[in-house]
């Protein structure tokens, strides 16, 4: 049976060309600590692996963040009026679902650097929202963002789920939230995720699942880069890791070299030692106050924060000031 489209549908495809994938990655590894960006663990492959890591038994806060959205779609209905609906990182649309049935928009803008994932969630979405205007936009949400012109001039929602907040530096978080303040602009609302500091036990395991699926997800990155640059990166010969760091109330995640690589990306030679760790990502986690304060010195005011019965993870509502 075919579907019948009756609102817009447009792929807004900025997706950050090759040269710039190259230029980030040997800067990385330049770095006296070796590192590779986390949004290059999202090609198709890597998207589908986060994907499995949201159901894994260990990793908690997808399901704590969706059962805290499903017990507060009430009051998002009652405190949120906006037209328009951006969702930074939208990857699989999955939690969005829960804002659109209740604020009810008129178009829904996901934004994610995956472009193949982004284009069949956005067509789910389609179908079934079927009144609803769906511009997905495949651009690196880590830099500053343009709105899709269509619903450039509607009230705006940016929504940021999952805490992926946490994968950016604290001074890079602050420079995003300034950039949520400018796209939504003045009364403008913003709806994030954040996960919080707990017992160090439950994060390790969180990110060391029994399965092995964080191991791969976070290998997949070398597969991707040896796919998209034509590298030779060796998937066999790093180990993923991942430590809780409570000075600074983050897990680190790296790949360690089990023996002395030479590597070949786009025409340089990287030399990476037995044991050196490549730096992969960091996930921080945030105490209540210390995450309000942080939203707040991006340019918002807070209108709510929910969590759930064990304070694993928070929601929060906030405006533009
Ligand atoms: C996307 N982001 C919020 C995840 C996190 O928990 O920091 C990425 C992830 N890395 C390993 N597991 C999940």
């Amino acid at each position: 049976m075919s579907e019948i489209v009756k609102t817009p549908f447009e792929l807004f495809d900025r997706q950050p060309p090759l040269p710039t994938m190259s230029s980030e990655i040997l800067t990385g590894l330049g770095e006296e600590q070796k590192r590779i960006p986390p949004k290059y663990f999202y090609d198709a492959a890597g998207s589908k692996l986060f994907d499995a890591i949201t159901e894994l038994p260990e990793y908690y806060p997808t399901r704590t963040e969706v059962g805290i959205l499903e017990r507060r779609s009430a009051d998002f209905r009652a405190l949120i009026d906006a037209e328009s609906v951006v969702e930074y990182g939208s990857g699989s649309s999955m939690k969005v679902r829960i804002l659109l049935e209740s604020v009810r928009p008129a178009a829904y803008v996901p934004v994610d650097i995956s472009k193949e994932h982004l284009v069949g969630a956005a067509r789910s979405i389609q179908v079934d929202f079927p009144d609803l205007a769906v511009y997905p936009t495949c651009d690196d949400y880590t830099k500053p963002f343009q709105l899709p012109q269509p619903v450039a001039g509607l009230s705006q929602i940016a929504f940021f789920p999952g805490s992926s907040i946490g994968n950016f530096a604290p001074s890079e978080a602050d420079v995003f939230l300034a950039n949520v303040a400018r796209v939504v602009g003045p009364g403008g609302w913003f709806m994030i995720g954040a996960d919080l500091k707990k017992d160090p036990r439950v994060l390790h395991s969180a990110y060391n699942d029994s399965s092995g699926v964080t191991a791969a997800f976070n290998k997949n990155v070398l597969r991707h880069i040896n796919q998209a640059l034509d590298s030779d990166f060796d998937l066999d010969a790093y180990a993923h890791e991942a430590v809780y760091n409570e000075i600074d109330g983050r897990i680190e995640m790296y790949l360690t070299a089990t023996s002395d690589q030479v590597v070949s990306i786009a025409g340089e030679t990287v030399r990476i030692r037995e044991s050196e760790r490549l730096h992969t990502e960091n996930s921080h986690k945030y105490s209540v106050d210390e995450f309000r304060a942080k939203v707040e010195g991006g340019g918002f005011e807070i209108v709510e924060t929910w969590t759930d019965e064990r304070a694993y993870f928070l929601v929060l509502l906030a405006r533009a000031r």
